[in-house]
């Protein structure tokens, strides 16, 4: 294992924060690294809002069921990704920009989640921890209305970033044979490996928690995917001018 991977491989969402502060370069540091990801036919489809103001965050951790983290991170990020700049890029050459399409909204989200992906690793490189805040999509309307975003421009994500007060165990992933699959579709070993794989998230859940959570990941998936999944969220990219077509 070389360092890179270590670190990959060292990853856990921090979710408690000291009040050292994050130096703004560092910030700035990390977006530039964010930037340096992928994009798909080099659309650079993310922007990034970094929200200082306090009020701003306490609506936002409202709006984010209440995750107290949402207003105490040093650092929130919220990840929108953005085709608006697109049209003025379009514009610039008097050519009119299509819009609308599912496939732009695939590839905005994409660049968007890779961008976000090297903003937290290189932050996890430098000592920093943070969490992923996709509830931000639970009243994504007033989110989007508090952040002013342009038609074409939807927040995909936050993200608390800050130095760890926690050093929580990293969660043990599924194994590896049955998310690389060779030649072609084949899932007749996963029951078993996920019978074995359950038994490890439920020793990592009685560790972490004293023994008072005991799931294990086919139960959580279960009890999580008999419930709608935002479905208002549809509706919120159509009129922000996705998935339209
Ligand atoms: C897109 C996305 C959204 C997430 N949203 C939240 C969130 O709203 N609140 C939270 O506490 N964790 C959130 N997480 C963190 C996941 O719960 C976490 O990554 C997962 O349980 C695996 O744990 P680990 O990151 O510690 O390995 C999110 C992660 C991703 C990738």
């Amino acid at each position: 294992m070389n360092e890179t991977i270590y670190l990959l491989k060292a990853h856990r969402s921090i979710r408690k924060f000291t009040d050292q502060p994050v130096n703004q370069e560092t910030v700035r540091e990390l977006i530039s690294a964010g930037q340096c990801a992928a994009t798909s036919s080099f659309i650079q489809a993310c922007t990034v809002i970094q929200v200082d103001d306090q009020q701003t965050r306490d609506l936002l951790c409202d709006y984010a069921a209440g995750q107290l983290y949402v207003k105490e991170a040093p650092v929130f990020l919220v990840f929108c990704a953005d085709m608006q700049r697109h049209r003025l890029a379009c514009s610039m050459h008097d050519a009119p920009m299509l819009s609308g399409f599912t496939e732009q909204f695939i590839t905005a989200t994409v660049d968007c989640a890779l961008f976000a992906q090297n903003v937290l690793i290189g932050a996890e490189s430098l000592g920093l921890g943070g969490c992923y805040i996709g509830a931000i999509r639970n009243r994504i309307a007033e989110v989007d209305e508090l952040l002013g975003l342009p038609e074409l421009v939807y927040p995909l994500f936050g993200m608390c970033l800050g130095y760890p007060a926690q050093n929580p165990e990293t969660k043990p992933r599924l194994p590896v044979d049955v998310v690389l699959k060779r030649g072609r579709y084949d899932d007749s070993g996963d029951r078993a490996s996920i019978t074995d794989y359950d038994e490890s998230v439920r020793n990592y859940y009685r560790t972490r928690t004293g023994g008072a959570k005991n799931d294990s990941w086919s139960e959580q998936i279960s009890e999580m995917l008999v419930k709608e999944a935002r479905p208002h969220m549809l509706s919120y990219l159509q009129a922000k001018g996705y998935l339209l077509k």
